[in-house]
């Protein structure tokens, strides 16, 4: 008996499907890449400030070595406390044969380190040129003048969260200083908002109000003994501090997000923000966050937890997702101590595992509120079309960037109706030094995003998916052989016949 064929329509398995959602998810995310890059090239080709600024740093750090050394003089410049020292300073950084500057420059610092009145103008034109900079991401010396910085931010439509410059101080007065600095900002800002007209764009997600006023704390800045070999004497401590800051926040429908600094601190500053908001005091306040640093090989983990303790919690926290702001400084300080450095080696994988992290909160938005922090914009289109996939109305997501550094694709990402949050530091140049040269490092590194848009890369690659690239294996220094070479010469890569 002849069996009958039916013709069937294929029933597409999981993978099928799951291979046609992440096509989708890839072609949403060029088309919302393709369209902020395009008014990132709008905005570039009204020109300004930025267009001035980008062109004179890149001229002054298109050698990594002059690099290096002007960040290293900026740096120091607050404690150089006369003509003589700052001279001599930039003698020994920057009027070196291995160090290029812009034609004529050497020659002008050569001849005004000469003589006294010429060195005076010489420290005088230096400070300022460092002042200069700082102002571009340091929104002022004090309160009164970041409040004026973030009612211009609010006016145009972008949220702010304040962060009082300093970290790791060095005693307990500075820690002190530091606590009741944040305690002052709290009560007079929140006064000062009271007035504030309504801004929706600002002041409302989908899920419900938001406080108008939001600040950042680093932890290590509340206690001059911030140790995690001595760990429990550091929570207590830290808890201690924070608990007034906390308690005046909540009074004052203030929101609080904790910053994440060095890899060291990353577990006492989960500990202390999770046992303390487990207090009754603070159990049910959803207006706190912490940051997830997706260049950690175990940032999942970390976001993981967060996730099944929120939950206990039973009260939402917001996470920063960012990708991390210590790179250099954790490869370098693995290797001096023989540890396995906590960090990716490659953008690429940084990229992906931000990805990763960017769907896992989106999915957990309901606990875990996402705040994506970048200036990447596949990074950020990425985030919209996860979001877009699951259906989360536009503003559930939060899009954070820089004050100075980032406001470019916030003002982008606002006016295609996402809401948008500026980090907007204060403070003293002298405490500030540390954060500005990470940002000047940052700004100008190779790696970085803001660099390559800002010399106009292709969108083809600066929007490219970075899963690829991370997966690939990184070749050994002297693989260049042909899979025939190692039978050829009788040995492998290693040498000597060791490997088959
Ligand atoms: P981009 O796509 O250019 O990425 C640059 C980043 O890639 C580097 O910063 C580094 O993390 C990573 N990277 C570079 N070279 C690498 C390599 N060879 N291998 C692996 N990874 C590499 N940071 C922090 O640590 N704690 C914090 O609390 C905050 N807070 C914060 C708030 C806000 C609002 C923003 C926008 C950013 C921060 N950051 C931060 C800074 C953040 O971690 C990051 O340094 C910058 O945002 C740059 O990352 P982008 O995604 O913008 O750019």
């Amino acid at each position: 008996m002849a069996v009958a064929v039916r013709e069937s329509t294929p029933n597409p398995g999981p993978s099928t499907t799951a291979a046609r959602d992440a096509d989708e998810r890839e072609r949403r995310t060029r088309a919302y890449g393709e369209s902020l890059l395009r008014a990132l090239r709008r905005q570039e080709r009204r020109g300004g400030s930025d267009w001035l600024y980008n062109r004179m740093i890149g001229l002054a750090t298109q050698d990594e070595a002059t690099k290096v050394e002007l960040f290293r003089f900026v740096d120091a410049l607050p404690a150089l406390k006369t003509p003589e020292a700052v001279s001599q300073h930039l003698r020994q950084y920057l009027l070196r044969p291995d160090i290029s500057l812009p034609p004529g420059a050497k020659g002008l610092l050569a001849f005004l380190e000469r003589t006294a009145p010429t060195r005076r103008l010489l420290a005088a034109a230096s400070h300022t040129g460092a002042r200069m900079m700082a102002r571009r991401f340091i929104a002022g010396a004090d309160a009164r003048e970041a409040t004026g910085a973030v009612t211009g931010l609010r006016r145009r439509n972008l949220g702010f969260t304040l962060d009082l410059l300093g970290e790791a101080v060095t005693s307990e007065a500075e820690a002190l200083a530091y606590q009741k600095r944040y305690l002052d900002l709290i009560r007079d800002l929140s006064d000062i908002a009271a007035k504030w007209p309504e801004n929706p764009r600002t002041d409302q997600a989908p899920f419900g109000p938001l406080p108008k006023v939001n600040v950042s704390v680093k932890l290590s800045s509340l206690y001059a003994r911030f140790d995690p070999m001595a760990a429990d004497a550091t929570v207590q401590a830290v808890k201690e501090r924070l608990r007034p800051i906390l308690s005046l926040a909540r009074e004052r429908g203030v929101f609080v997000n904790v910053d994440m600094e060095q890899h060291d601190f990353k577990g006492a500053t989960h500990r202390i923000f999770r046992e303390i908001l487990c207090e009754e005091a603070y159990r049910d306040w959803p207006d706190v966050g912490i940051v997830v640093q997706a260049y950690l090989r175990d940032a999942e983990d970390d976001l993981l937890s967060l996730l099944g303790w929120t939950k206990g919690r039973g009260t939402p926290v917001w996470v920063r997702l960012v990708k991390g702001a210590y790179w250099d400084y954790e490869t370098i300080v693995a290797a001096q101590r023989g540890h396995p450095v906590p960090v990716f080696s490659r953008k690429a994988e940084t990229d992906a595992n931000y990805e990763r992290l960017t769907e896992l909160l989106i999915e957990n938005w309901q606990t875990l509120r996402p705040a994506i922090a970048t200036h990447n914009v596949r990074s950020a289109a990425r985030a919209r079309a996860v979001a877009e996939e699951h259906g989360l109305p536009p503003r559930t997501v939060e899009y954070q960037v820089l004050f100075g550094m980032g406001e470019p694709i916030g003002r982008a990402l606002a006016a295609e109706g996402e809401r948008v949050r500026v980090y907007v530091p204060f403070g003293e140049l002298l405490p500030g030094m540390a954060y500005l040269v990470r940002r000047l490092l940052e700004n100008t590194s190779n790696d970085s995003f803001i660099r390559s848009a800002a010399s106009a890369g292709k969108a083809e690659e600066l929007l490219a998916d970075p899963t690829a690239a991370a997966l690939a294996p990184v070749p050994c220094p002297g693989t260049a052989l042909t899979p025939g070479d190692s039978r050829r010469k009788g040995r492998g890569a290693g040498g000597e016949g060791r490997i088959p």
